[in-house]
């Protein structure tokens, strides 16, 4: 049977835009899906630089107008990479030119965006999907279908972390190409939306819904440079967040994120305690879960982990042989594996979070920022 070809228009080739391309470049080689994607065109605003990039990524051609990517007739799906201000006006022109859409985490800059976005994109039927990738790390990938099998028993508790330490220095300034998530206008929110929506997601996938949260957050730097005014502003994004949370299962979690923990760079780490066993991961040793088991005899109890790369681990056994690692960079791989795997057969569940489900994260940030600001506890909207 031929393979049906996806021609993608990938817009923005900064971080996100380099893990995109790789996980086009790769798919085919590892996984079998009857429909493909073909690297069509790149969008960025410097014509010199989107060239080399779609010479170097080998994409067919490239543009320097997102809006003129859009409308093109040989582009069947747009897959978002800019910065998180964008993502709800891209994504409407695009549901508006029938496209497909792959958009960057978070689904937008708050919840009334995310709800446009949703409204507009399921109306039109169009296959969307959210870049939430640490889902797809077959160890993640592990602890969900443990949680799912109910091996765990009642859960007690889920705790996430997602520290950095790149933001100390008091003359970093705010705004402009790599420093944009430091300008609340260009990134919604700091450390909320840029980290713990990752945790969240991933908290909700396993754990189920949020329900309720009480929050803290701090700028610790207040004002910074702007680069593009020269001048000194004030400061408006999160700098560190730390937030309480009730789970609908009746469970309860503690979730933090700074970009102020000296000495980390990214450690996302997450821990599942429930009445039988406990679960663990950490973005640092990501083949890895880790797991307690109090069902074992009580001289053998003790905390071991599982080298998720096995061919029978999620998504591990189209890699190497067993034993070998992956990598940050297969998450994504795996992800669009999912949203390819869901075009081949379009009444099977879908794997892989799309609009709606972003925008119930969506709904737990702009919780976590309102609670932080009334130091009230915040009903989480359901999505
Ligand atoms: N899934 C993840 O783990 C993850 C990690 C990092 C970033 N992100 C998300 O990905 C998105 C991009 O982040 P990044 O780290 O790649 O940022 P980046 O700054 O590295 O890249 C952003 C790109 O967008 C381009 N851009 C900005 N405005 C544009 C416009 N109007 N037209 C065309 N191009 C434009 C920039 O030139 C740049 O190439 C953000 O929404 C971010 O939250 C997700």
């Amino acid at each position: 049977m031929s393979k049906k070809e996806i021609r993608i228009g990938l817009i923005g080739y900064g971080f996100m835009g380099r893990t995109h391309s790789n996980a086009y470049s790769q798919l085919t080689h590892f996984f079998d899906t009857q429909h493909v994607p073909v690297r069509q065109a790149v969008c960025g605003r410097d014509e010199e630089k989107v060239k080399a990039f779609a010479e170097k990524w080998g994409y067919a051609s490239y543009e320097t107008d997102w809006r003129e990517l859009v409308k093109r007739e040989d582009i069947d799906a747009i897959d978002i990479c800019t910065p998180n201000d964008s993502h709800a006006e891209i994504a409407l022109e695009c549901i508006k030119h029938g496209k497909m859409i792959l958009c960057e985490k978070p689904l937008a800059l708050n919840g009334e965006q995310g709800e446009q976005m949703v409204k507009a994109v399921e109306a039109s039927g169009l296959p969307n999907l959210v870049w939430y990738n640490y889902r797809f790390l077959p160890a993640v990938t592990l602890a969900k279908n443990i949680v799912d099998a109910g091996e765990l028993g009642r859960v007690f508790h889920y705790r996430a972390n997602f520290l950095q330490d790149w933001t100390i220095s008091q003359d970093l300034p705010q705004g402009g190409a790599g420093l944009w998530r430091l300008d609340a206008a260009a990134a919604g929110s700091g450390v909320t939306g840029d980290l713990l929506a990752h945790c969240i997601d991933t908290a909700r996938w396993i754990n189920g819904d949020i329900v309720q949260v009480s929050a803290m957050t701090e700028t610790f730097i207040k004002e910074r440079v702007h680069t593009a005014t020269g001048e000194k502003q004030a400061v408006t994004i999160d700098d560190a967040c730390a937030f309480l949370a009730r789970f609908e299962n009746g469970s309860l979690a503690i979730f933090e994120s700074t970009r102020y923990a000296r000495g980390h760079k990214a450690l996302y780490t997450f821990e599942i305690n429930g009445e039988k066993k406990s679960l663990a991961w950490d973005l640092h040793d990501l083949n890895r879960l880790s797991y307690f088991d109090h069902g074992v005899p009580g001289d053998r109890r003790s905390w071991g982990s599982i080298h998720c790369s096995d061919g029978d681990h999620p998504y591990a056994g189209n890699w190497w042989v067993p034993g070998l690692c992956l990598g940050y960079e297969h998450s994504f791989i795996h992800e669009l594996y999912e949203f390819f795997r869901s075009l081949d057969d379009p009444s099977a569940k879908k794997a892989y979070p799309d609009f709606r489900h972003a925008l119930g994260t969506q709904y737990v940030c702009d919780a976590v920022l309102e609670s932080a600001k009334t130091g009230q506890w915040v009903d989480v909207k359901k999505a």
